[in-house]
């Protein structure tokens, strides 16, 4: 089973996409945007402080007719997050996803930020470890019927 660590390996080089709490709405919107991601990181220094999501937009600002421009995101931000370490499963991670109704989670460790991942993260793990799987009975059977 991939872990959170394989996940975050496979892609080293991406750049969390985080701002800071007195950062608005409109800032966060424009980072999603242009990363084509759905969650903003919420930091300030080393600390984790939340995440806002297009969800959290959909909900707090869209359905509530707020300004983009005004909100800030310390106001807006889900500040009660499920976090993973690096050594959990990504079965696990589903889990935790589906039982706190969220699709990205933090990772950290020692109370270091390493990463984020989304539930496209684990699905994509998985299938890749699934069709791993195949490929090796597809040559065991094939190499045993020669
Ligand atoms: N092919 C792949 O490897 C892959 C991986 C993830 C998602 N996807 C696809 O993208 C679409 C949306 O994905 P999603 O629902 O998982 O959510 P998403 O759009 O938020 O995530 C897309 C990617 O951006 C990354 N990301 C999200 N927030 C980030 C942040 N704050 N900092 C740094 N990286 C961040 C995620 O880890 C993920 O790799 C889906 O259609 C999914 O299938 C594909």
């Amino acid at each position: 089973m991939p872990t959170v660590a394989d996940i975050l390996y496979d892609r080293k080089d991406a750049p969390l996409a985080a701002l800071p709490p007195t950062a608005t709405v409109r800032e966060a919107l424009q980072m999603m945007a242009d990363r084509d991601i759905g969650s903003v990181l919420i930091i300030q220094g080393d600390s984790l402080l939340g995440l806002f999501t297009e969800r959290d937009y959909a909900r707090k600002i869209a359905l509530k007719g707020l300004s983009s421009n005004d909100a800030l995101l310390m106001n807006v931000m889900s500040a009660k997050l499920y976090v993973v370490s690096p050594r959990q499963t990504a079965e696990e991670c589903m889990g935790i996803m589906t039982h706190g109704r969220t699709r990205h989670l933090p990772v950290v460790d020692g109370g270091q930020l390493l990463g984020l991942v989304s539930i496209g993260d684990l699905v994509n793990a998985m299938m890749n470890k699934q069709r791993f799987l195949i490929s090796q009975l597809e040559s065991y059977i094939a190499g045993d019927l020669a």
